[in-house]
């Protein structure tokens, strides 16, 4: 059933909170921990059943993905690439993943996201959703770092970016599910004040036609877009292990 849905991973952007550790090479090659960061987001798709990805990413070092990862063989996927021009923002990325998803649905995860569960649950729950969008959000001690869930009950009635008074602690993790839909939304989006297309208005289109689920997170979940996070996932990872069942 599983492999009726695509993965897409998108490791591109600037890593420009982590100079100069990515003046040379791109944050996604970067170790946490014993690893390399993109083995992590590529072991949670492969462990939830996801076994066909695309990895977007950019700038000077996307050549050195292909050497590190190759067919995905390796991790038990099969690998395709695409390249993103420029940092436009994590919508900007995913619309190059449209001639790769097709009609069909996708799960995206963010390549520098990590999680100690499996997603198997939601993506389970995902396909059998009859369409639309589907998030998975987690409490957290920092959520004006995040996208922030506004919730009534079970129900999310709202996201905001990185607001600077969240109306919960609950941040909008970056593991989204999504139906083809999602490329016809990014084509209606503006830039944002920072110049990006943004993830959370993708999901804030889907949740106003009523069409976006959530789930909670179980176990741990981290960024590593920062030091203090970087630093952070080495060492739950280390503890802990990621992508466990
Ligand atoms: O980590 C979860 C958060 O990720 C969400 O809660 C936010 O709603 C979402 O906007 C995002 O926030 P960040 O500001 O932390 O995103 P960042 O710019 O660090 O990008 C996250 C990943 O997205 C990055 O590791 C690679 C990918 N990306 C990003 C940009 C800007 C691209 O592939 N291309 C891009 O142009």
């Amino acid at each position: 059933m599983s492999g009726d849905i695509k993965g897409v991973i998108l490791a591109g952007g600037l890593g420009s909170r982590l100079m100069p550790l990515t003046k040379v090479t791109n944050k996604h090659l970067l170790p946490v921990y014993n690893r390399p960061m993109i083995h992590y987001p590529l072991e949670c798709l492969v462990k939830g059943g996801v076994k066909d990805v695309m990895i977007v990413t950019g700038g000077d070092s996307a050549g050195h993905f292909l050497k590190l990862l190759g067919s995905g063989s390796e991790f038990g996927a099969r690998l395709c690439y695409a390249y993103q021009q420029g940092e436009g923002g994590i919508a900007d990325a995913l619309r190059l993943a449209e001639p790769f998803v097709g009609k069909g649905r996708m799960v995206v995860v963010l390549g520098d996201n990590l999680l100690q569960r499996t997603i198997k649950p939601s993506v389970d729950r995902f396909l059998a959703q009859k369409s639309g969008a589907r998030i998975l959000l987690k409490e957290v001690p920092d959520p004006e770092r995040f996208g922030v869930a506004e919730v009534q009950g079970d129900k999310v009635v709202g996201i905001v970016e990185k607001p600077k008074q969240p109306k919960s602690n609950l941040a909008v993790t970056g593991i989204y599910f999504y139906d083809a839909r999602a490329f016809e939304i990014i084509r209606t989006l503006k830039p944002s004040h920072r110049g990006e297309l943004e993830i959370t208005d993708v999901n804030n289109d889907y949740l106003a036609r009523g069409e976006l689920q959530s789930d909670r997170l179980e176990g741990w979940w981290s960024d590593a877009g920062t030091f203090e996070s970087l630093y952070k996932a080495s060492t739950l990872v280390r503890e802990g292990g990621a992508n466990l069942g």
